[in-house]
Order: C-alpha cells, then structure tokens, then sequence
C-alpha cells in the first residue's frame, strides 16, 4: 500500500436477497474509490470491464491525473512547472527516487549514467544483424531484453546490486541503444557516448555527427528535446505502463517487464500515434485533401480513419501536455528557420477544425501528447519511425518507478483478471475422420 489513503463509509449493494458491505477509501486527492476485492467471494459475481476502463489496479504516490482539468502532476509538482525548470533527468530521479536532486545527487547520478553510458561491445553484433529496415522499436525492445543477459545482477530487488546501478544503466544505455539503431539503419559508423556531453546533447551527438561531418549540438534543440521528454516521463497506468506493472507481476526482471511496456508503447493507439500523426499529416497534404474532407472522414464510423493524435482515455479536455508541446513546437521551428512548416499549419488547422466540430466536441476529443511531437521531431531531423522510440526514451523513467512501485507494494499480486467464458459447454472429440 502506498501514500495518503482515507477511509470513507462504507457501500453497499443488494443482490439476490442478499445486502452487502464494501470498504470505500479516497487518496489523496479525493478520489472515491470502492475496494470490490471480496466481491466474488461474498456474492460469487465478477465485474465485467473490458478495457479496465473503470478499475484502479493499485494505489500509487507517482503521477495524478485529472482528466476533466486537464491536470497532471509528478510526485505533487504540476507538469507545467516541471517542463520549465527541470531537465529530464531531474524528473526521472524525482520519479524513481521520490525528490527532486540535491547538487551533491545530481552529480553522482550523472556520473553513473556517464559509467554506464556504453553498451557492451559484444551487443554490437546483433545490430548489425538486423535488416536496415528494421524497425527502431523492434530494434530497441530485443536489446533492452538483452541487457538482462549482459547484465544479470538484478534478480528484482535484491542485494547482489544496488537498484541505482540498475536504474541508471537502463536510462544511460537506452539512448545509446536508440543512437546505434539509427546508424544501423542509414549504414553509418556508430558513435560512442561522450563524458563531456549531458543526456540530450549526447544522444544527438550520437544520432548526427559522424567521422565525415562536424557537428555541433544547438542548445535551442537540445533544450527542446529535454522538454519533450519530461512531457513523457509518466502517465500512471497508461496501456504500456500497466504491462510493465503486469510482466512484473510474476516476478519477471526490470529488463523483461520494460521490454513488454516497449512493445505495447509501439501500438498506434498509444505511443505509436505520433508517427502515425505525421504519416496522416503527409498523406493528406500529398492527397491535396481539404481539412473538411479530413474532419469529415475521422467523423465517419466505417472510414475506420480516426484524427490520430486527438483524443485520450482520460483527458476529456486539452492535454496539459499537448498544450506545452504545442507552444515548443511552433519556437523550435521558428529557431530552425521553418515558422511556416506546411505539416504545422496543416496540423494547427486540422485542430482549429476539429474543436469548432460538434463530433469532437461532444466527444470531448482534443490533441493529446502525440500530436505535435513528431512535426517537432521531425524539424529536428529524427526519422518517422523513430518518433516511438523517443517516446519509449521519455517513458522509461515512469516504468522503472512503477515497476519498483508495484514490487515494492504488500499489497500488489501476480497480475491475473478473469473473464466471462461464453464458449461452447458440450464438445465430443470425434475419430478424425468423422469431423466435419
Ligand atoms: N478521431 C475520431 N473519432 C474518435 C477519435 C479520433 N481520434 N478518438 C475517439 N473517437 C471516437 C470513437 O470513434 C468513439 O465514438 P463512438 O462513441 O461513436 O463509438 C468515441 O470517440 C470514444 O472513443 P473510444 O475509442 O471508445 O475511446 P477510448 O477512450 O477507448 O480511446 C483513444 C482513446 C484510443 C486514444 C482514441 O481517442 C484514439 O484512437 N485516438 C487516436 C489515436 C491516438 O492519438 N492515440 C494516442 C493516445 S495518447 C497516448 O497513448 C500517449
């Protein structure tokens, strides 16, 4: 169990003759919550919520979002107000260790990610392996399953390893990982990770410079990337997020649960939605299709076309997330000397169209996250299929606090829902031969 929890009075529910009582607590912001756990027991019925659309699956002191504000918080501190003062790595500490970092744990916490910057050269080989159309994620989540062969000291929490080495090992190699894949990708040398550069400058430096072209990383660009992935670093039990929970459920390592959240981020309906956004974007523009016709289709059911990048499980207004990266989008592009970007205006209209559409209106749909990162990605010169990848870069933080989070917690279990069985309730096996 984690945090504030206030118990409130009980409720109550009346099935088949029979009156019985559940537990209803709040946490800390107030949210009402009925504890059904005895629920099959007591009564012998299930509850039925495909999609887990309206069941807490733990408590949890890390992210609070409130979908209806358009409110999100880390640990207490508004996104607002940690997209303007921090950089990425103060969020992840604040995330995996509970605070924002003194000066004296900023610095050893960048001297680990430095240690651990480098992959193991044997791993080298298995990217040359993969064809050079792989794609990126399929890249990143076999290496980080990898790692826990290359680096087996953490068998969950114990104490063969101190977490912070294991913690910081994933963080720092991930971006090393994502680099190599890319190079893989355009058959460039790779370029090892630099002391001498902080997170972002150095991932750049590892995705860009190469031995027959001087680079220099713009601080305007490294900044941004920065902001985008604090605006990344968490979500609570988000699609991913909750397979990370899941995999470690059954005691699986850090490895093995993040590998399973890497692949359920690459679904466009979650992390894969901002490519799926600008490959939208560049289809309409070289269609010549009209906004209208654009709004017009996403509103149709059996176009099964959606307005990827709008909408949310949970924000039933502006992502606070979206509204930031927005603003970020539209002066990084005006740094780099494209203000008139044809994918941001195409964007910009599309959004101003479909918050003046009832359709959307009513369904409460309004940008998420996705929907202006990968113009913003882009502009920085990163490939379309790379766009999850950054987002896997920036959730990582979030799973690695969750997935402490959830073994940590005494009252977490093996991870296993039921279903309702609607099968068939009777078959025979019939001789071969006889079988229709
Ligand atoms: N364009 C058009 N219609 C939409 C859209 C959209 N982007 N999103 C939802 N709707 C409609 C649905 O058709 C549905 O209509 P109905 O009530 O007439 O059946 C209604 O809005 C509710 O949609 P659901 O899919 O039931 O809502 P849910 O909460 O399950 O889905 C989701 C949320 C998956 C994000 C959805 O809005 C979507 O597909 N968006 C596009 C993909 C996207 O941007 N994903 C990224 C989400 S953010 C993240 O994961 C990081």
């Amino acid at each position: 169990m984690n945090g504030q929890r206030k118990t409130l009075n009980s409720a109550e529910l009346r099935y088949n003759g029979h009156t019985i009582q559940f537990p209803v607590f709040e946490g800390s912001m107030g949210e009402k919550t009925m504890d059904i756990r005895a629920l099959r027991k007591e009564t012998g019925i299930l509850t039925y919520d495909p999609g887990l659309i309206n069941t807490g699956i733990c408590t949890s002191d890390l992210t609070y979002v409130d979908g209806e504000k358009g409110v999100l918080l880390h640990r207490g501190y508004s996104i607002e107000d940690l997209a303007a003062n921090c950089r990425f790595l103060e969020v992840a500490y604040l995330l995996i260790f509970g605070k924002l970092p003194n000066p004296v744990e900023q610095k050893s916490f960048s001297e680990l990610m430095n240690l651990h910057s480098m992959i193991h050269e044997d791993m080298q080989h298995f990217f040359r392996n993969y064809p050079e159309k792989a794609h990126p994620m399929a890249v990143l989540s076999a290496m980080v399953v990898s790692l826990s062969s290359f680096y087996p000291e953490l068998d969950r929490e114990s104490a063969t390893e101190r977490i912070d080495n294991t913690v910081t090992r994933l963080l720092s190699k991930i971006r090393t990982i994502a680099a190599f894949s890319y190079k893989k990708s355009v058959g460039e040398p790779f370029v090892y990770p630099s002391y001498k550069l902080r997170y972002c400058a150095n991932f750049l430096n590892m995705m860009f410079s190469s031995p027959v072209r001087d680079y220099t990383v713009d601080p305007v660009v490294e900044r941004a990337l920065n902001l985008f992935l604090v605006l990344h670093a968490d979500h609570e039990q988000n699609c991913s997020t909750t397979v990370v929970r899941t995999v470690g459920s059954s005691g699986a390592n850090l490895y093995a649960s993040i590998t399973a959240g890497i692949c359920a981020l690459w679904g466009p309906l979650h992390g894969g939605a901002n490519q799926a956004v600008i490959e939208m974007l560049e289809e309409v523009l070289s269609q010549g299709m009209s906004v209208r016709d654009v709004i017009e289709s996403a509103k149709r059911k059996e176009s099964k076309i959606r307005l990827m990048g709008f909408g949310h499980r949970v924000y039933k207004t502006y992502d606070p997330r979206a509204k930031i990266a927005k603003e970020a989008c539209k002066n990084l592009l005006e740094h780099l000397g494209h203000p008139d970007d044809p994918l941001l205006e195409l964007a910009m209209a599309l959004e101003e169209a479909a918050l003046k559409d009832p359709y959307f209106q009513e369904k409460h749909l309004y940008p998420n996250v996705d929907y202006y990162t990968g113009i913003a990605y882009r502009a920085m010169g990163i490939p379309t299929n790379m766009f999850t990848l950054l987002f896997a870069m920036g959730r990582l933080p979030g799973w690695i606090a969750q997935w402490l989070e959830n073994s940590r917690d005494g009252e977490q279990k093996l991870m296993r829902p039921r279903q309702v069985y609607t099968g068939e309730v009777a078959n025979r096996v019939l001789p071969i031969g006889e079988r229709a």
